[in-house]
């Protein structure tokens, strides 16, 4: 009976909710940037003052790096605790001549898709965290009271690798620890049916650069004589895939489990439709492992990506230049028990013992965590699930997820809450990437999921 009254409420109120989204969106927190750091803060109070608008004791915690928000309410009743997790933080906009927009004036499209909402962090991660407080929201103004005892816990450094989250979390341990983490940061599995991500690989993070000569030389007086950095780096890279696509970094599948029987036969009834996932970004061949599936490769196999290279001239034009240094930032996605120091270790070694005389190479680490998996025996997953599929009217599924949030461990590692992910987000959000958007439908189902999901949990 209520939960219908706040259903109808989130339907009446979602021109509001989609205004208090642009509202949020037009905060430039890009965690990564410190020039950015003082607009961190203002996305930090504006949450507190949103949440502290519903009655929420919500405040700004201050940390090394940008701050957390974490608010709590509600009876403890005997129904579980429920902590809400989302990131305020977003990605760098570049590159910005891509955007069809100013990426922090956000707006609400129509496109022959629909209506979507276009900005920096509509879907990774504002419009997603919105989703919940927006349920709360329809749900107090309903019922006038909370279903249970929640918490609210959002943080500012995700898209930068969470450096302050750890001590935070030990610091803060008593207060966070719940009977369930909801994070919403996640997709739907194809665009259209909802889902619960049960795992997430692990990231590691490194730049090199390499330096050869002590300055950059004209190519003619120096080319063929002088070492250049960009070749011996380009020889590196080069190496770190054999002709399988297996990643030679020694040691590097310790850890890695094969797939189960049961996954791989849950996996196979998805019926993953790779080529369309390709297809939408101009792409036929997957390009991984060759002995493996296109949803292992993307959910339970390890990676190793360049995520950029640089040295030498990058204008435009040409310019005869044998450069100084070279650099690249490479990323490796990881899998079961891998352990990110250790393959850090053998990586450095690797590169370091590939290097010729005259070389020497700098390294800078980026954040270092696992993969986490999330058991689902729990009767919480089974009701979620439902509710899920009540509101999409498809059958929700299990999913794995390629992404990393590194938080979803360390809830289970040092709090001992299990993680319960579960977001909207589609494959053609284009996160991370110049016109990002979230479409209406994520948002206004999301709401809707959120309630029904109190619903059926407490
Ligand atoms: N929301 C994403 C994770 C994600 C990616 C979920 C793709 C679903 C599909 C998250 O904000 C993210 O991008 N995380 C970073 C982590 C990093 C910077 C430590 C990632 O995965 O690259
Ligand atoms: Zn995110």
């Amino acid at each position: 009976m209520s939960l219908d009254a706040v259903l109808a409420q989130i339907d009446k109120d979602l021109p509001a909710a989609a205004e208090r989204l642009l509202d949020l969106l037009r905060i430039k927190s890009i965690s990564t940037d410190p020039a950015f750091k003082s607009d961190c803060d203002a996305a930090a109070d504006w949450l507190v003052a949103d949440l502290q608008g519903l009655g929420i004791d919500a405040q700004k915690r201050p940390t090394p790096g940008r701050p957390m928000v974490v608010g709590h309410v509600g009876p403890e009743n005997g129904k579980p605790h429920l902590l809400f997790y989302g990131h305020y933080d977003v990605q760098p906009v570049d590159p910005l001549n891509l955007w069809d927009r100013d990426p922090f004036d956000p707006a609400i499209e129509e496109t022959e898709a629909g209506t979507v909402i276009r900005g920096r962090g509509a879907a990774d991660d504002k419009g997603q965290l919105m989703t919940f407080v927006e349920a709360f929201r329809a749900w107090k103004e309903v019922n006038g009271e909370w279903p249970c005892r929640i918490t609210f816990f959002f943080e500012g450094e995700e898209e930068s690798g969470s450096p302050s989250l750890v001590p935070f979390m030990e610091e803060h341990a008593e207060e966070l620890r719940a009977d369930f983490a909801m994070i919403c940061d996640t997709g739907m599995f194809q665009s259209r049916t909802p889902a619960i991500t049960t795992m997430l690989r692990g990231l590691l993070g490194e730049e090199l650069t390499i330096t050869a000569p002590s300055k950059d030389l004209h190519s003619g007086m120096f080319g063929g004589i002088a070492m250049n950095p960009v070749r011996v780096l380009s020889r590196i890279i080069a190496a770190l895939h054999d002709d399988q696509g297996r990643i030679t970094v020694p040691g590097f599948y310790d850890g890695v489990p094969e797939l189960s029987d049961e996954l791989e036969a849950q996996w196979q009834g998805l019926a993953f439709d790779h080529a369309g996932f390709l297809g939408d970004v101009g792409l036929s061949q997957p390009a991984g492992e060759q002995d493996r599936t296109p949803l292992e490769m993307i959910w339970s196999r390890p990676t190793c990506e360049v995520n950029g290279i640089g040295g030498g001239y990058q204008g435009d034009g040409f310019k005869t230049v044998l450069p100084s240094q070279a650099s690249a930032k490479i990323s490796f996605r990881l899998v079961g028990d891998q352990d990110p120091l250790l393959i850090r270790e053998n990586f450095r070694k690797m590169v370091e013992d590939m290097l010729p005389v005259d070389c020497t190479v700098e390294w800078k680490g980026h954040g270092a965590s696992r993969a986490s998996g999330t058991a689902t025996d729990d009767p919480a997953f089974a009701k979620a699930l439902k509710a899920l599929s009540d509101e999409w009217n498809v059958p929700a599924a299990y999913i794995g997820c390629g992404g990393s949030i590194p938080i979803a461990g360390h809830f289970h590692s040092i709090l001992g809450t299990p993680p319960m992910l579960i977001g909207f987000g589609k494959d053609d959000d284009q996160i991370h990437s110049p016109n990002e958007k979230y479409d209406m439908e994520s948002f206004h189902k999301g709401i809707r999921s959120w309630a029904r999901i109190l619903d059926a949990l407490t």
